[in-house]
């Protein structure tokens, strides 16, 4: 069955979630565009796998197609590779009145979305993601970005899609560690706000549910984009566990990803949280005891202070204090400010960081 979520950013457009629909996806794109000139962007992987079925959808709802392939990795989320990406359109003579078919994961969905938001100074993006974690987080909320020497993320726009597609059957073939990274996001939402998603988890239930907890998620993701589009506030909710696992991302170049990262740091400020005597008693090990259990990470072989002296360059500090996401318990979480000299300290409270 296809579902639908509304996401109501200052652009309101529909996520669309069911098993199949990637062979639907240019009917459900002819829906809020008339047919145009549609760019397909993709890396060498997923070119393989899906691009000739969004292709032929496409063309047979009317579509002219080209396609910009690039090579699968977060290397090519950069300068050269996005300008390479906008050669290609200009090349093609792709118009501002066009299309860009971001289809793969959330390297893919940044850059394209990117040069979506910057081509001509702006045209519409249709996102398909093809992960777990680019279904639930970097395909909807409109960040769009690339990375620099300086950091990752640290260009980039607000450009809302004009449709998200999310074929689940795309997900069933990812790699067991790249599932487990969309995991920990979903179970993040679970954390940040819905305990049913948590026990979907904790029961080993995903695979029989995960259409169910994809909509949920982005059900959640949305409730804050909407009332935060641009990020000034309360859309830092959705980095719960993110300040500690980007300092472990950093760190380690970028080995452990995102999503191994995320648990982690999940794991990290709720032991945080219960040692400051915000939060109900057992919540970390019940977040550790979900985390194993999904073959996510519990603990980081960094040691507090360099944990805490990467994530004080994050770009997330604001002047001289720092904003964590703390669980109060599953399914609600609360905000904590304080002096960005502490977190170390603070880091060091939690037994899943070394020394
Ligand atoms: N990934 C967090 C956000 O979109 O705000």
């Amino acid at each position: 069955m296809m579902e639908s979520v509304t996401v109501g950013a200052s652009k309101k457009y529909e996520v669309i979630i069911g098993s199949g629909i990637l062979r639907d996806c240019g009917e459900l794109i002819s829906r809020v565009k008339a047919p145009c000139l549609a760019c397909i962007v993709t890396d060498d992987i997923v070119d393989g796998l899906y691009a000739d079925t969004v292709e032929e959808s496409l063309r047979s709802a009317g579509f002219s197609v080209v396609k910009h392939v690039f090579p699968n990795g977060e290397q090519s989320k950069c300068l050269e590779c996005y300008g390479r990406l906008l050669d290609v359109l200009s090349a093609e003579g792709v118009t501002r009145t066009d299309l860009i078919v971001a289809l793969g994961g959330g390297v893919c969905g940044d850059m394209a979305g990117f040069a979506a938001a910057t081509y001509l100074r702006g045209m519409d993006y249709v996102q398909i993601p093809t992960t777990f974690l680019a279904a639930i987080d970097s395909s909807v909320g409109g960040k769009t970005a690339i990375d620099i020497s300086a950091g990752k993320n640290l260009v980039g726009a607000f450009h809302q899609p004009i449709e998200v597609i999310c074929d689940t059957d795309t997900l069933s073939t990812l790699r067991p560690e790249t599932f487990a990274d969309g995991a920990a996001e979903a179970i993040k939402y679970g954390v940040l706000s819905d305990p049913e998603i948590f026990d979907i988890f904790s029961e080993g239930r995903i695979r029989e549910e995960l259409q169910h907890v994809i909509k949920r998620s982005v059900e959640i993701k949305s409730e804050y984009v909407e009332k935060d589009e641009f990020d000034t506030g309360l859309r830092m909710y959705l980095n719960l566990g993110h300040t500690p696992g980007h300092a472990m991302e950093k760190l380690s170049h970028f080995s452990v990803t995102h999503g191994h990262a995320v648990a982690t740091g999940m794991v990290m400020v709720a032991d945080i949280s219960e040692k400051l005597g915000f939060c109900e008693a057992g919540t970390a090990e019940r977040i550790r005891q979900v985390l194993l259990k999904n073959q996510l990470p519990i603990s980081t072989s960094f040691g507090a202070a360099e944990l805490g002296e990467a994530a004080l360059t994050d770009k997330k500090r604001r002047g001289a204090s720092i904003r964590l996401i703390l669980p109060v318990r599953i399914g609600e979480c609360m905000l904590y400010e304080t002096d960005a000299e502490k977190l170390p300290e603070l880091f060091a409270m939690s037994e899943a960081v070394e020394g």
